[in-house]
């Protein structure tokens, strides 16, 4: 058989749980285990795939179960999802990818899911799919190539939400003014929203909306909610914004009296260096040093 032939015989396709995509959703989420921000089922993944990326895996072409979701998804009718499952825990992932995630497809009403692959215990996604969609319709409005959604629940971060005012500007120029790579890394700063009960549509909605102005989003008192291109970048935002906070947590045990700081003409220059634009609403603001 010539090599086209065996690329479209099914009995030649690679299974789909073989592929990259499976593959580094099992490296981030153990990834995220390992630095303690994922303690038994917290946190949940999803990563929108292209037909394409997918078409030639065996596995994926018929349509396991049909899973009801309880809001308008149709925007994104059509779309391929890779999303860990509700209640699974992500140290285990990578043993289990296919109990313990699945590929689902919204399905042309956009109020349920098709499930291609995974969950073949029965499982579900993750109860925060609603966040997780809401905020891919809101990030692909202002990024095409919009694919990830992380949660996870990084330590220092939340500490800070029980210690200081819930203001976006403030976390935001606190956590520039922590490294120097903050404000290059996440330019725009990071939006906080109220307390709210997770799980519901009501935190979707308010994660969304502020996914129109940043890729990260923090729940107070529970955990945060990153936006991106790639697993990689996704990571990379949430393990720099929780870098700078426990910089902050630390500087805190040591009395938290600042004698030095970046100042906003240091923010200035690292930006006029790498050729950045940062919120223009954050850049000037209060000295750290009283
Ligand atoms: P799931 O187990 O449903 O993904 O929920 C975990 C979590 O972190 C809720 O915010
Ligand atoms: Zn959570």
């Amino acid at each position: 058989m010539d090599s086209k032939k065996q690329f479209l015989n099914p009995e030649f396709s690679p299974a789909f749980v073989d592929s990259p995509y499976v593959t580094q959703l099992c490296k981030i989420t153990a990834g995220l285990y390992q630095h303690g921000w994922d303690e038994r089922n917290g946190g949940n993944v999803s990563y929108r795939l292209l037909p394409e990326e997918v078409a030639s895996y065996s596995g994926v072409h018929d349509v396991k179960r049909n899973l009801p979701i309880a809001f308008d998804a149709s925007a994104l009718k059509g779309q391929l999802y890779l999303v860990t499952g509700t209640g699974r825990y992500f140290k285990n992932v990578k043993d289990f990818p296919e109990r313990d995630a699945g590929l689902v497809r919204i399905a042309e009403d956009g109020h349920s899911v098709d499930l291609l692959w995974g969950f073949n215990d029965g499982g579900q996604p993750t109860s925060e799919f609603p966040a997780h969609l809401m905020t891919h319709i809101q990030r692909q409005k202002q990024d095409a190539n919009q694919r990830v959604v992380m949660h996870c629940h990084p330590t220092n971060l939340i500490a800070m939400s029980f210690t200081l005012p819930l203001e976006s500007k403030l976390f935001s120029r606190l956590l520039w003014k922590m490294q120097a790579e903050s404000v290059v890394v996440f330019p725009e700063g990071i939006g906080v929203i109220p307390y709210m009960t997770p799980g519901t549509n009501e935190i979707g909605q308010a994660t969304a909306e502020a996914m129109a102005d940043y890729r990260l989003v923090l729940w107070p008192q529970h955990g945060i909610f990153g936006a991106g291109d790639s697993m990689d970048e996704t990571f990379g935002l949430i393990e720099t914004a929780e870098k700078a906070a426990l910089i902050y947590s630390t500087i805190q045990a040591q009395g938290g009296k600042f004698v030095n700081e970046i100042t906003d003409q240091n923010l200035k220059d690292l930006c006029a260096r790498f050729d950045i634009t940062p919120n223009q609403d954050f850049i000037d603001g209060d000295s750290l040093i009283k």
